[in-house]
């Protein structure tokens, strides 16, 4: 017998070479053509009409799917920028990250990280002990892809999160991000806030943790951004690393807690 192929789907909308949004699913053959369709319909929902929305289908040949648990995610309930950013720094010093990194981490983020100035492509891999960045290209960074939610997994914790109020897509989408993350060779913990300006919610993801979710970290209407890959750069084997991130199929078939913090 033969093994069903798999199927990456990935979805990316510009707008004068600007990209507007993208998402990603994983899928059997039966249901590529319902999801390309899910797709077009998102790239055309968002805000700004894109003027190019790309979609790729692509078998995955000879790749062993990983299937994951989600990581148990706990939300602040902190509602100020202060207390948000002092639980976050206080979480990644308890990984043994430097304070010199961690402040590194956080101003890159402030100040948009790319070297022209603006937000990244896509994450900053930074050495946990001296934060200096190791991604190899500094204005892309890498892009974390071939990951997907199991049909039984999505609506589980759809309903989870619902029961704690988080019923924004970006939760979701960053949940499975951070859990492939979490589980790729070689990584401490992850730090991420968003980039769109309506959305001031980050989070610190990391296995022994699990996926700590802070409201606020930065004010409303600041589009700078990003994600910061904690490593430590006298041991990591890059290769493995960037491989598993961008290419290794992961299928999150079960559902860790979704807890508002006491
Ligand atoms: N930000 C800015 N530009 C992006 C981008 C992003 N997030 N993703 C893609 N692009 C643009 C870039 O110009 C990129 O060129 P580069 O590789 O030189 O940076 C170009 O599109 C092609 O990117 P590529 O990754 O090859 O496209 P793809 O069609 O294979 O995949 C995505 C696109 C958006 C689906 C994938 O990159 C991704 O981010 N997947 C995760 C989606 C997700 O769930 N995100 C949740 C985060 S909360
Ligand atoms: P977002 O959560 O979509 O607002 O993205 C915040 C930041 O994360 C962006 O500015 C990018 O730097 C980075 N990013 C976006 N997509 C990815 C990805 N697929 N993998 C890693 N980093 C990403």
């Amino acid at each position: 017998m033969t093994t069903p192929l798999l199927y990456s789907i990935r979805m990316r909308a510009s707008a004068a070479s600007h990209h507007i949004s993208g998402a990603e699913r994983l899928s059997d053959q039966e249901r590529v053509s319902i999801i390309v369709q899910e797709l077009m319909t998102r790239a055309l929902s968002r805000g700004a009409a894109p003027d190019r929305i790309v979609v790729t289908v692509e078998a995955l040949k000879g790749a062993s799917l990983r299937e994951l648990r989600s990581l148990d995610l706990t939300a602040s309930a902190a509602s100020d920028i202060a207390d948000c950013r002092q639980a976050a720094r206080t979480m990644l010093l308890s990984f043994g990250i430097s304070p010199l990194a961690i402040e590194a981490a956080f101003q890159h983020l402030d100040d948009g990280p790319a070297p022209s100035g603006g937000n990244m492509r896509g994450a900053m891999i930074m050495d946990a002990a001296s934060g200096t960045r190791l991604e190899p290209d500094h204005e892309r960074g890498v892009r974390v892809s071939r990951f997907d939610w199991s049909d039984a997994a999505s609506g589980e914790i759809d309903r989870s999160l619902a029961r704690i109020n988080l019923t924004h897509f970006r939760t979701k989408e960053a949940l499975a991000l951070a859990t492939k993350v979490a589980y790729a060779p070689g990584i401490i913990a992850e730090l991420c806030w968003s980039d769109d300006s309506t959305y001031t919610a980050g989070y610190i993801a990391s296995r022994a943790t699990g996926y700590c979710r802070y409201p606020c970290m930065k004010e409303k209407g600041i589009d700078r951004g990003g994600r910061v890959f904690f490593v430590r750069g006298d041991k990591l084997d890059k290769d493995p690393l960037l491989s598993f991130l961008q290419y290794d199929p992961v299928l999150i078939t079960s559902v860790g807690s979704c807890i508002m913090s006491p």
